[in-house]
């Protein structure tokens, strides 16, 4: 099959595209700098693309899509009617969008009213709305407040996150893209919910070093992650979740992992040990 992802390059979008590789299609890495790429696996080349630009000749051809917006990156609403007739226009036969956790429940956001637009293209189409993503702790601040600091500062109190590992929702992802096709959403967690107590411990277990979890306070943790490098709209997107999480609203599991691939979500064990180098220590 031919496969277009957007945000190819990114957390979710590059485990697809290595997903869809393995197993043979055609792939096309939408990225808006096809040049940084590099070697490419065989079936697998790049295509520039734009959100903000896209045309029916970007998904000329293809048979699915995966679609994804970006953190940070918000569609106006004549660049979302035209990727959704972009979409229909090129006769795409699927799309997969990733959106997140309770965003049916949220009618005036951006991601629900595309998830709407979408599903009346009459382009089939499946939802994916993962919860918070374990792999967020591979990368940014995060990742620096673990390799540097044996820390977790987050201004997240005591809630309680089902999170799921970022390669079972490519795994959801890329079944529903080219073998399982299901018009429905799915609601991705992992199989338990934890404190970042929990996450603290379990990365401690696998560094084989004591890692812990630093509650910030929230006029404090503005200031630190402003410095760690956050943009405003970046720490207001963690405020926002993580109130909502302190509410308990992220704590629920839902079976729709094991729906879709037959088996269990990957706990936290699993992605801590699968994911170690992230957390080296630095020479300084
Ligand atoms: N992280 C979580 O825990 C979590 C949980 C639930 C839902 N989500 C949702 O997941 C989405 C983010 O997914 P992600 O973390 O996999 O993506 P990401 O890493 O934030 O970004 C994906 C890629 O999009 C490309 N991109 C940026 N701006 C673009 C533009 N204007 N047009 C086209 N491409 C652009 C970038 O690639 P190039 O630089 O190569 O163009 C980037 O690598 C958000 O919608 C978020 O709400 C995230």
């Amino acid at each position: 099959m031919n496969c277009f992802v957007i945000g190819g390059t990114g957390m979710v979008g590059a485990l697809v595209v290595e997903r869809l590789a393995a197993r043979g299609h055609e792939v096309r890495v939408g990225t808006r700098a096809p040049a940084r790429l590099g070697d490419l696996p065989g079936r697998v080349v790049g295509a520039a693309f734009q959100l903000q630009r896209a045309s029916a000749e970007d998904f000329a051809g293809m048979d699915c899509v995966f679609c994804m917006i970006p953190r940070g990156v918000v569609l106006s609403e004549d660049e979302q009617g035209s990727l959704c007739a972009a979409l229909s226009t090129a006769g795409v036969a699927r799309v997969v969008l990733m959106t997140g956790l309770g965003v049916d429940r949220t009618p005036d956001t951006p991601l629900r009213r595309l998830e709407v637009a979408l599903g009346r293209t009459g382009v089939a189409l499946s939802i994916v709305r993962p919860t918070s993503m374990f792999q967020n702790l591979c990368a940014g601040a995060l990742r620096e407040g673990l390799a540097r600091r044996d820390e977790i500062a987050q201004p997240a109190g005591d809630a309680r996150i089902s999170f799921v590992d970022a390669r079972d929702v490519a795994d959801v992802a890329t079944t529903l893209l080219v073998d399982r096709r299901d018009d429905a959403a799915f609601d991705l967690t992992g199989a338990a919910a934890y404190g970042y107590e929990d996450l603290a411990a379990a990365l401690g277990r696998a560094l084989q070093r004591p890692i812990r979890y630093r509650p910030l306070a929230d006029d404090g943790a503005r200031i630190e992650l402003a410095a760690a490098g956050l943009s405003e709209a970046a720490i207001e997107a963690r405020f926002a979740f993580l109130s909502v999480a302190r509410r308990g609203v992220f704590s629920g599991v839902t079976p729709d992992v094991e729906r879709v691939l037959g088996r269990p979500p990957r706990t936290i064990d699993d992605f801590v040990t699968d994911h170690v180098a992230a957390w080296r220590k630095e020479v300084a």
